[in-house]
């Protein structure tokens, strides 16, 4: 498929899609969005891909919703057309995705990052929910997961004030997983990225999953359910292969089965 706003390229087993709008800074609108989950439901249907990373340009990460698109909608057309609901596929994905992030990660920048399993941020990273400033509140996701990420008294802050944090508070902070040189962003995320998808996918997913858990329950259910996943990747032949190939002193094969 030909893709106007974004770029999609395999390499090896990882999936890699940049953002590619720079006219708007990588703004989201509806063409851009669709074309993100056209290329992550392909990577989500290839066996041969066992992890995505997500980028966009130098300067800018996303900066936010299209305003200008979204800027006369009207209740009505918001609510009937669940505006917004569809831009969660990223966090549907079962395989992990890493975003990795340079400049501005704006409004829905920064929720489409933080939808992402984990943010590597370039040092010149600059994260932010501003929508306060054009009278609304972030809609993606943003009052909820930047909560969990820094806790509510920086959540408050970053929602109330509209301000900005740089990649080293982001990283203090516990949004970003690690900083590194602007120059060395993707370089590094690709590593991460080949890192895991070497891995089995099957057990990255399962691993995936039970983390995702903690979020939706108890620390009791999220440990039960975690213990029933352990278990179940004892039938599977990556564990034999990864268990055996730790005892022989060689490199496991997984087969992703
Ligand atoms: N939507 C539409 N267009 C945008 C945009 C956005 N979110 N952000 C930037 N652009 C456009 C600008 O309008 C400009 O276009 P023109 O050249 O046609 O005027 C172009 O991108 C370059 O932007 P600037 O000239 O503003 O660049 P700058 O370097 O001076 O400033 C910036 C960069 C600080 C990121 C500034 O562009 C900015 O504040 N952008 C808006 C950020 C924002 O408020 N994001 C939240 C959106 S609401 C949202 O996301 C809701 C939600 O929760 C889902």
């Amino acid at each position: 498929m030909g893709y106007e706003n974004i770029r999609v390229e395999t390499r090896g087993r990882v999936g890699l899609v940049t953002l590619n709008r720079p006219s708007a800074l990588n703004a989201l609108n509806s063409a851009l969005i669709a074309e993100l989950n056209t290329a992550l439901g392909g990577f989500e249907a290839d066996e041969k891909i066992g992890c995505v990373v997500l980028t966009g340009s130098e300067k800018a990460f996303a900066a936010g919703a299209d305003i200008k698109e979204m800027g006369s909608l009207t209740y009505m057309e918001a609510y009937l057309n669940d505006f917004i609901t569809s831009w969660d596929q990223v966090s549907r994905s079962r395989k992990p995705i890493i975003a990795a992030v340079a400049g501005y990660a704006l409004g829905g920048g920064c929720e489409l990052a933080m939808m992402c399993d984990f943010i590597i941020a370039a040092d010149t990273a600059k994260f932010g929910q501003p929508e306060i400033t054009l009278g609304v509140m972030p809609g993606a996701g943003g009052t909820q997961r930047l909560t969990r990420f820094v806790g509510k008294s920086k959540a408050m802050d970053m929602c109330l004030t509209g301000r900005m944090m740089d990649a080293e508070e982001a990283e203090r902070s516990g949004l970003v997983s690690r900083v590194v040189p602007a120059d060395e962003l993707l370089e590094e995320a690709m590593k991460a990225a080949e890192k895991i998808a070497g891995f089995s996918l099957p057990i990255a997913m399962m691993t995936k999953e039970s983390v995702n858990r903690s979020y939706e329950t108890t620390l009791a259910e999220g440990v039960r359910f975690e213990r029933r996943v352990f278990h179940s990747m004892f039938a599977t032949e990556d564990q034999k292969e990864g268990m055996s190939a730790f005892v022989d002193k060689r490199k496991p094969q997984f087969n992703n089965r």
